[in-house]
């Protein structure tokens, strides 16, 4: 098949992790017979610097004519002023918004030979297989809000309407399906208005799905569940806010940020792939960074914008291979000296990927 994939490799670490993650879907098409071509555009901090702006139209242009996206990272100390006018995470926020990425998917898997880096005890993280289903172009993020420079008070409001519930709602059913069947919307209906419409659009929607099994969990008890006992959780449905809390939480039971990817997709094909990590500009440039994150979310990539189930497969196990040979980049290295470069990990991936 052809596909046309916009990299928007962005800040930090982002360019290093974006090359080998191009480099490991160059050689998916060849070992499979795929055209791939690639166009590398600007977002996030080196977009203000270069142009002003975080999401320049170019960019966006260059996204709206491709079959998929793949992003790095953005952000660092010289963009970091919270009241800034232009910020690099308002980039990666109207990408979500301009093409109604209102589903994020976020697979949190442990694995059993990274165990030792994990928080929680090897018992309590074996077999944990989570899916965060975060809706991601609505809730507190996208509410109107007021703020006055110095003034003494300002607000955001947290709105869903029942159609932006029931669409993402629908992507977790559909995912429980092909998983353990179950899935645990997340809310805060004992006191939220907008978490009561939530709940009960959810239920509505479970209707259509009598062979998945529903919980609802408060989110400040979820927080914690996910802690207790994260093996009994499948898919997790969570508004924006509560998702980004909730999966950054439940990535440490991984080992490490630096492997866990991420989807975001709207209703077509289209998809924003991407590290849940950030862009570590403190390792930048010194070809260190752990590149499993960007790797996983070409697979994602590969899964869910072109329909490459077994090449996504492929590349999956590859990492799992390149794991069970013992390497490990700085992040997961138990002896510094003992790393290998972003570089070298992914070699050994590439060596893997049959
Ligand atoms: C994420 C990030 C973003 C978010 C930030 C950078 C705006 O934390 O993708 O989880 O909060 O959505
Ligand atoms: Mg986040």
């Amino acid at each position: 098949m052809q596909a046309r994939i916009v990299t928007l490799p962005g800040d930090g670490i982002g360019p290093e992790i974006v090359a080998e993650a191009v480099r490991v879907l160059t050689r998916v098409a060849a070992n499979c017979g795929h055209q791939f071509t690639f166009e590398e555009a600007l977002m996030g901090g080196c977009a203000i610097d270069a142009t002003g702006t975080s999401l320049p139209t170019e960019t966006l242009a260059a996204c709206e004519s491709a079959d998929a996206v793949l992003l790095g990272a953005v952000g660092g100390p010289q963009w970091s002023d919270p009241t800034a006018a232009v910020r690099p995470e308002q980039g990666l926020l109207q990408l979500r918004q301009h093409f109604d990425l209102f589903a994020n998917l976020r697979p949190v898997k442990t694995y059993p030979v990274l165990a030792q880096h994990a928080p929680l005890r090897a018992e309590l993280i074996a077999g944990v297989d989570i899916l965060f289903v975060r809706e991601l172009t609505s809730g507190i993020y996208f509410g109107e809000r007021m703020e006055q420079g110095e003034g003494d008070h300002a607000w955001d409001t947290m709105f869903y309407t029942v159609e932006q519930v029931r669409r993402v709602a629908r992507v977790a059913f559909e995912a429980a399906r092909g998983r353990q069947g179950k899935v645990a919307s997340v809310d805060k209906a004992n006191v939220l208005a907008s978490m009561r419409l939530w709940r009960r659009t959810v239920n509505e929607v479970a209707r259509d799905y009598p062979d998945v099994e529903l919980e609802h969990v408060l989110v400040d008890a979820c927080a914690m569940y996910l802690m207790r006992n994260p093996a009994r959780f499948d898919v997790v449905l969570a508004g924006n806010m509560f998702g980004d809390i909730l999966s950054d939480e439940t990535s440490v039971l991984a080992g490490s940020l630096g492997m866990l990817p991420s989807a975001s997709l709207n209703n077509g094909r289209f998809g924003v792939y991407e590290p849940i990590h950030g862009s570590a500009p403190d390792i930048a440039g010194q070809g260190i960074a752990n590149p499993i994150a960007t790797i996983l979310s070409a697979a994602l990539l590969l899964r869910h914008s072109l329909q490459l189930e077994a090449e996504a497969a492929a590349v999956e196990a590859a990492v799992e291979a390149a794991l069970a040979s013992g390497a490990r980049t700085a992040d997961l290295a138990p002896v510094p000296a003992e790393a290998v470069s972003t570089t070298a990990f992914t070699d050994l991936v590439l060596d893997h990927l049959h």
